[in-house]
C-alpha cells in the first residue's frame, strides 16, 4: 500500500483551501470617523448603473457623456484642478477623501475622474509618441501595444463612465507602482468598499481586466456590490461574468 498517496492529497487539499482562502476576505464592520450621513444615500445606492463595464471589449461610443457630471470641490483635487464626476460618484469620493484626510492621510487627493473621447485620445497619442521616443527601434504598433498595457484606448476607458478616480499623494505627483508604498493604500485596499469603491485593476488580475496593476485606479460601484467584489475577489467583469 502506498502510504505517501494520502500525504499528497491531504497537501494538494490544504494547499489548494489556502489559495482561495486568500483570494476571499471577509470585510471588517466599520466605524466611519467624517459624519458619513449625508454621503449614505448615495454610497449605498444599489443602481445597476453604477456597474456599467468600459474595457477593451465593452466600449463606449465617441459621443457618449455623463448625464449627471458635477465638479468636485478643489480642495479634494491635485492643486485644486477641476475633476469632474457623476454626481454619486462625486459624493462618494468626497466621502473616501474626507476619511482619508481624517484618518492622517492628507497627502491624498484626485488627480483625475472623468475624462472624455478627445481627452483620452490626446492622452493615448501622447503616451505612443513617447514610447517611440523612448525606444526608437520600435514599431508603431509595437508602442501601440506597449500603451494599451497601461492606458485605454479612446472609447475603451473606464474614466468615460464618470464612476472612477485615480488618486495621488501630493508629496509624490507620479502615478506608478510606488503609490501601494504609501501608508494610505493599506488603509484604501481593505476599506475602500466602505465607501462604494473597488480597487480595478489588482495585480493578480491583469489577464482578466487587461491592465497592468493600477494601486491608484478606485471605481465606484456603491457599497453593496464593492463589499461582494471585495469578499470574493472579483474584478467588475468577473462579477459580471463578462
Ligand atoms: N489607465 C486606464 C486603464 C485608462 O487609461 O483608462
Ligand atoms: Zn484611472
Amino acid at each position: 500500500m502506498n502510504f505517501k498517496r494520502p500525504l499528497i492529497l491531504s497537501l494538494v487539499l490544504l494547499f489548494g483551501i489556502m489559495a482561495v482562502s486568500s483570494a476571499c476576505q471577509s470585510s471588517q464592520p466599520y466605524t466611519y470617523k467624517i459624519d458619513i450621513s449625508p454621503y449614505s444615500k448615495y454610497i449605498n445606492t444599489e443602481s445597476s448603473e453604477y456597474l456599467v463595464l468600459l474595457n477593451k471589449q465593452h466600449t463606449s461610443g465617441e459621443n457618449y457623456c455623463p448625464p449627471d457630471l458635477i465638479s468636485l470641490d478643489g480642495s479634494l483635487t491635485l492643486y485644486g484642478k477641476d475633476v469632474q464626476l457623476r454626481e454619486y460618484a462625486a459624493k462618494a469620493t468626497e466621502a473616501l477623501v474626507l476619511e482619508l484626510h481624517e484618518l492622517g492621510y492628507t497627502d491624498i487627493v484626485v488627480t483625475s475622474g472623468y475624462r472624455s473621447y478627445a481627452r483620452q485620445q490626446s492622452l493615448f497619442y501622447t503616451y505612443i509618441a513617447e514610447e517611440r521616443a523612448a525606444h526608437p527601434e520600435w514599431t508603431e504598433q509595437q508602442a501601440i501595444d506597449k500603451v494599451l498595457t497601461y492606458s485605454a484606448a479612446p472609447g475603451t476607458s473606464e474614466h468615460h463612465t464618470g464612476d472612477c478616480i485615480d488618486l495621488i499623494s501630493t508629496s509624490y505627483v507620479v502615478l506608478d507602482e510606488s503609490f501601494a508604498q504609501n501608508p494610505a493604500y493599506d488603509w484604501l485596499k481593505d476599506n475602500a468598499h466602505h465607501f462604494g469603491f473597488i480597487l480595478r485593476y489588482p495585480k493578480d488580475k491583469t489577464n482578466i481586466t487587461g491592465y497592468s496593476y493600477e494601486p491608484w485606479h478606485y471605481r465606484f460601484v456603491g457599497v453593496k456590490a464593492a463589499t461582494e467584489m471585495y469578499e470574493k475577489g472579483l474584478t467588475l467583469e468577473e462579477y459580471l461574468g463578462k
